[in-house]
């Protein structure tokens, strides 16, 4: 069933995803590939691993995850113009919902999700739906925007995403202006529900082990990654 917040990311990615690649990597002043790379370097899978790229989008994180680490790689997203802006490259795209997955149980040896927890209803239920299709031993890693915990980070942060955010977005495009203005106070507002350890602390709930944990630009950038508990 889709839900309002599907419909909401649904509209502000069509918004942008004519101009989403240079305007990310801009706007987060130059850290997104940095963030992205991370977490795919941090995937536990072997070459030739079967990967799930769930909120793909364009298909950063799945062109990483081909010529970084080999990895056979399905996209998964929403909007379905952001799909086609992944089209071309080496990847099977799939148009679907993280919180219900197009694909049976244990499909996947790896997964991968960016900035998507943000969008979902419940958090810890899309969890369980993503290591419902990882199979026992299966890595799954992800990234997801942070607020710095030091206190002149955080108040440098603050000017940037609730200030020169809006302004520097609103000069791009109709679109991002709006994505622009969200940003700052979704962030804010997912971090005061899911700090990081309330995140690692869900990750274990749903079936992670060797949850581990780095915070990339003074925490702006939070990456995660695990393998799933395996059958006993
Ligand atoms: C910020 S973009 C990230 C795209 C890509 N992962 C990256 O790092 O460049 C977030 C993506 O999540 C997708 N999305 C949001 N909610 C989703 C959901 N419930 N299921 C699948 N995709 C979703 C949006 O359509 C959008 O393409």
């Amino acid at each position: 069933m889709t839900t309002d917040r599907n419909l909401l990311a649904r509209r502000m990615f069509e918004g942008i995803s004519d101009t989403y690649d240079w305007p990310a990597q801009l706007l987060s002043l130059g850290q997104y590939g940095r963030w992205r790379r991370c977490a795919v370097d941090r995937l536990q899978v072997t070459d030739d691993a079967l990967v799930l790229d769930v909120a793909t989008g364009t298909g950063l994180v799945a062109r990483d995850l081909v010529s970084r680490r080999g990895a056979r790689v399905i996209g998964l997203d929403l909007t379905f113009a952001m799909l086609d802006r992944a089209r071309g490259s080496n990847i099977a795209l799939v148009s679907g919902r993280a919180e219900q997955l197009p694909f049976p149980d244990a499909s996947f040896d790896g997964i991968v999700f960016t900035y998507l927890l943000r969008y979902v209803n419940d958090a810890a239920a899309t969890l369980d739906e993503l290591v419902r299709v990882l199979r026992p031993g299966g890595a799954m890693a992800s990234v997801e925007f942070g607020i710095p915990t030091n206190g002149v980070a955080r108040a440098g942060w603050s000017i940037y995403a609730m200030h020169l955010l809006p302004l520097a977005s609103s000069v791009i495009s109709p679109g991002w202006k709006e994505v622009g203005r969200f940003l700052g106070p979704s962030i804010m507002s997912f971090n005061e529900s899911f700090p990081p350890p309330v995140l690692e602390h869900l990750w274990s709930g749903a079936g992670m082990q060797d949850v581990r944990m780095r915070r990339l630009t003074f925490g702006a950038g939070v990456v995660t990654w695990g393998t799933k508990v395996n059958a006993r």
